[in-house]
């Protein structure tokens, strides 16, 4: 089904914006940027179907003709993210009630409550409608289903499909009342009709500090479940339509477009239902490249390693966040080889032509407002079209191989930011971000993974905060330390379960044993103040002093030995870094929030007691991946400094598929460079 011709190259088109006119002059500069893909139409559902009884598909039939005379390809999206105003009108019950108790009105977009059956009804029978009519189209080539999903909703409705939800899952109302805690401040309920949607009406409030402020819960039980409803809920919607086009068209690709390291929904669930994964890549300019790569991984994780699809990048600047910079020139070309580095297999923009009204006119297109191909961005667009094109299907389906892994489970994430105490500055992801950087600063491949994941892959694997440790998630990091494996994780792990509930007996319970340690008290350090990791022998690549803060576990021995202690404080002397040697591997604990020089220091030498390194050497701001297939290797080498480098390609024999010519003793890379080098396994 995903056999790809070659790379992909296009993005979100918006002819209905546009006067037929301009169509044909689009498809010229089209062809000409090298694009092959065009993504039509996401937000057309008030045009496709001007009222309850009509459809109007024939200015789709005409694009999506001129697309397939013009030798190009459509994702074909099902228009489902934003319903017409007169759907709204017509069925109020449709729009959602947000978090705060407000009945939202019509517009914006994905602005809908994901349990309404009308919008269930009418989404489904408009994807129905499209793939029936498009199924034997010479340009269909992928289906996207919706846009960018997410909404939770709290009205009267989600709260009765809720109870429904936590009735399959639970099955008595004494089972409920055990898994939430309900004991706690009297929140027994008897009949499940007096469940109801955590919100800022009951047990939601915002933490801040400072201007620093997160959702929190009473209930993180209610909460944690009351997301995980919401993310199966917009999954239903996304299902409905998957179901009717599958059966429709069978052998077309169905995907719909995810936003990496995002909240609201757990992306591990839906990439089951999808046949490819893609995402939108919308980074800051200032953002470290390390944090994009992270994404691209996680992307990756979610169909276990199958490429994945750039489905939506910007050609030159964003319009949504603060400051909206340009990407200098080369930087457009280098992020999206970067994608390809990390395994994905189309390059995809949002947007092809500059819409000139409302809120996304100042977002960057492959056309600008001036309308012609005159522009630093179209040159630069058309650029790598023509790379791209060169490429031909050498790198489709090619495969990353990582020795390392980073656990990452959504659950975990609501439920370490849903907890009340000890500190509102912990964030999940920053601190996936800290661990993940260690590995990218040295090349070395990283898998994202869920916790229950087969980890016989790996010789490290890697738990930043799992403080929610799920059924089955213990056992599995014990066997595979047992067997040989290295595992690490951190402060405020293995403390509580599926549900919240702490697990008893100390901290980090089910992973006491293989961590050999107790955790007996959690420190709260106020923002600036520092406690200090002091390593007292050195340990290969660490030593002398660290800071440390955030939390500070205080945990004792039991099987473990000390690697470091705190260095000050009451607990000044008790352990901070420890290694517990179990079965044939090793599991070690940090106790804190080290200063990024150690946790680099620390895996380097994590990385040279398993034999782990990099491909080839580089030096700063120098990424380097590799991915195979078959017998060939392709090794992927981005230059992000704004200087030229060279890099040293030892004794083997690379083709650069990008310049044609064959590579020996040394690379030499421009600022903002990339070579994409082939050789034999
Ligand atoms: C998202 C959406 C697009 C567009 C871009 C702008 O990714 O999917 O429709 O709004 O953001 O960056
Ligand atoms: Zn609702």
């Amino acid at each position: 089904m995903l056999n790809f011709p070659g790379v992909m190259y296009g993005g979100d088109y918006n002819p209905d914006q546009w006067p037929e006119e301009i169509w044909e002059e689009d498809m010229r500069l089209f062809k000409k940027a090298g694009i092959n893909i065009v993504t039509l139409p996401v937000f057309s559902w008030a045009k496709l179907q001007p009222n309850e009884e009509t459809y109007d598909f024939g200015w789709l039939d005409k694009i999506m003709d001129l697309v397939a005379r013009s030798g190009m390809k459509v994702c074909l999206a099902t228009s489902t993210a934003a319903q017409p105003a007169w759907m709204s009108k017509k069925y109020p019950e449709m729009l959602p009630v947000d978090i705060t108790g407000h009945k939202r009105t019509h517009g914006g977009r994905v602005n809908f409550c994901p349990n309404n059956k009308t919008y269930r009804k009418y989404s489904v029978a408009l994807a129905e409608q499209l793939a029936k009519r498009y199924k034997d189209h010479p340009a269909l080539f992928i289906w996207h289903i919706g846009n960018e999903y997410g909404v939770y909703c709290y009205c009267e409705h989600c709260a009765q499909e809720f109870r429904e939800w936590v009735r399959a899952r639970y099955g008595t109302i004494e089972e409920v009342n055990k898994r939430w805690n309900m004991s706690f401040w009297g929140h027994t309920v008897y009949d499940w009709d007096e469940i109801v949607p955590p919100s800022y009406l009951n047990e939601m409030f915002k933490d801040t500090w400072n201007g620093y402020p997160r959702d929190s819960t009473c209930f993180q039980g209610i909460s944690i479940d009351y997301n995980r409803f919401m993310s199966d809920s917009s999954l239903a919607c996304y299902k409905g339509e998957f179901d009717v086009i599958r059966k429709i068209t069978p052998n077309v690709p169905i995907t719909t477009n995810l936003m990496g390291t995002f909240k609201p929904l757990d992306y591990y669930k839906w990439a089951e239902n999808m046949d490819i994964v893609s995402w939108d890549n919308y980074p800051s300019m200032n953002d470290p490249e390390s944090n994009i790569a992270l994404r691209h991984d996680l992307m990756r994780g979610l169909k276990d390693g199958q490429p994945f699809m750039l489905m939506e990048q910007t050609p030159s600047q964003q319009n949504w966040q603060p400051f909206n910079s340009l990407k200098r020139p080369g930087v457009m070309r280098l992020w999206s080889y970067q994608a390809m580095a990390h395994g994905a297999d189309t390059i995809m923009f949002f947007q092809l032509r500059r819409s000139f009204g409302a809120c996304e006119k100042y977002h960057g297109a492959v056309i600008e407002h001036a309308g012609h191909e005159n522009t630093r961005v179209f040159r630069e667009c058309t650029q790598l079209g023509e790379e791209l094109k060169k490429l031909g299907d050498k790198l489709i389906g090619a495969r990353l191989k990582s020795q390392v892994a980073i656990m990452f489970d959504w659950d975990n994430w609501w439920a370490v930011e849903f907890s009340s105490g000890p500190t509102i500055y912990l964030k999940y992801i920053e601190q996936i971000e800290k661990y993940y950087k260690a590995f990218y600063c040295m090349n070395i491949s990283v898998d994202f993974i869920k916790p229950t994941a087969d980890l016989s892959r790996y010789k490290v694997v890697l738990a930043p905060v799992l403080y929610m440790v799920k059924p089955g998630a213990a056992d599995n990091i014990t066997d595979f330390v047992k067997k040989g494996g290295t595992f690490a994780t951190t402060f405020f792990s293995g403390i509580v379960n599926e549900n919240d509930l702490v697990t008893l007996g100390g901290y980090p319970g089910e992973l006491r044993e293989v961590l050999g340690i107790w955790a007996e008290e959690i420190d709260a350090l106020f923002p600036g103040n520092k406690n200090r990791i002091v390593v007292k022998k050195p340990y290969g690549e660490i030593s002398g002093t660290y800071e440390c803060g955030l939390l500070c576990d205080l945990i004792h021995l039991e099987t473990a030995c000390e690697i470091a202690s705190y260095g000050q404080d009451f607990y000044a002397g008790m352990p901070v870094v420890t290694e517990n040697e179990f079965g044939s591997g090793k599991a070690y604990y940090i106790a804190s929030d080290p200063e990024q020089g150690f946790i680099d220091s620390f895996f380097k030498q994590i990385c040279i007691d398993n034999g782990i390194a990099s491909a080839l050497d580089a030096g700063r701001g120098v990424e380097i991946t590799e991915r195979f297939k078959g017998d060939l290797k392709y090794t992927f080498i981005l230059n992000h400094n704004p200087h030229a480098v060279s890099v040293n390609l030892w004794d083997e024999k690379y083709h650069d598929l990008i310049t044609g010519s064959d590579m020996e003793g040394a690379v030499t890379l421009e600022a903002k460079g990339v070579a994409i080098l082939e050789s034999k396994v």
